[in-house]
């Protein structure tokens, strides 16, 4: 094997290094390269106009935050868009044009907003939250971490501070396959969940700090 570690293992060590300010292990490891981090910034204008200006997503439900997400998630979601594993007219017509063909521009952009940071996004009620935790500790916890924090080695994506009514969609279009990129195993974990949960469970990770 080639003793130089592919780019997308380099960085997902730095996407967990940023895992390491909400207690993660630390470790030493390099900082992403700042010269992908500013292409990234430049390729994100074209995103800003859905996404919003700090990456924060809208609280409609529509389009997700990406600041903060880990490397390798965002690379993953956005090939998935392009060779149309996961559904969405909009996503799909950018990733399909021609400058995200190969994937040095989704690295790049990837980098930028792994980079960021912002607030809990919240949204829920304010009803179902303890509900939601007690079911997060006891099926989710094991992949999505203790705080929703995600691994970027496992390319499991965080979940904390995310939008309350994206989080609430997702459960339901990942249940009624509408979104074709879940693994069916995780299908099967998330299908027996009652309305009322899939609320308090997107209400309790809306409000984590990222
Ligand atoms: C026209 C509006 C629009 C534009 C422009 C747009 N997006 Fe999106 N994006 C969305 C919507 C809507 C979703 C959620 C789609 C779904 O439900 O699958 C999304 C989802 C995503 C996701 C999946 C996030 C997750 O948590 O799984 C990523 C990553 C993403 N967009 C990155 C980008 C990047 C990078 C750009 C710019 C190159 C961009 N988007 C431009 C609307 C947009
Ligand atoms: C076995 C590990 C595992 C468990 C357990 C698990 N997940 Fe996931 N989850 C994943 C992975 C991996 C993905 C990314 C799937 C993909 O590539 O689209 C994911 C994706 C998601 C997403 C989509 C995130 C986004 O940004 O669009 C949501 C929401 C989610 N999981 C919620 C949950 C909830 C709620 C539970 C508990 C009921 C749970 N997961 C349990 C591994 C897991």
């Amino acid at each position: 094997m080639n003793r130089a570690l592919p780019a997308i293992q380099i960085i997902s060590l730095v996407a967990l290094a940023a895992c390491t300010s909400a207690g993660a292990p630390t470790g030493a490891t390099p900082a992403p390269a700042a010269a992908d981090v500013q292409a990234g910034a430049r390729i994100y204008a074209e995103c800003a106009g859905c996404h919003g200006p700090a990456a924060e997503g809208t609280a409609n439900g529509q389009v997700p935050a990406l600041a903060g997400q880990h490397f390798t998630v965002i690379v993953k979601q956005l090939r998935d868009y392009r060779e149309g594993e996961r559904w969405d007219a909009r996503m799909e017509s950018i990733m399909a044009e021609h400058r995200f063909g190969d994937d040095a521009q989704i690295r790049k952009v990837a980098a930028y907003l792994a980079s960021l940071k912002r607030p809990p996004a919240g949204g829920g009620s304010g009803e179902g939250a303890e509900r939601g935790e007690a079911v997060y500790a006891k099926a989710c916890a094991s992949c999505h971490g203790a705080r929703g924090q995600g691994s970027g080695a496992r390319v499991v994506p965080r979940l904390a501070g995310q939008q309350y009514m994206y989080l609430r969609r997702q459960i339901h279009d990942a249940v009624d396959g509408r979104r074709p990129n879940f693994p069916v195993d995780h299908i099967a974990l998330l299908a027996p969940l009652d309305a009322d949960e899939i609320d308090g469970l997107a209400e309790f990770l809306s409000e984590l700090e990222p």
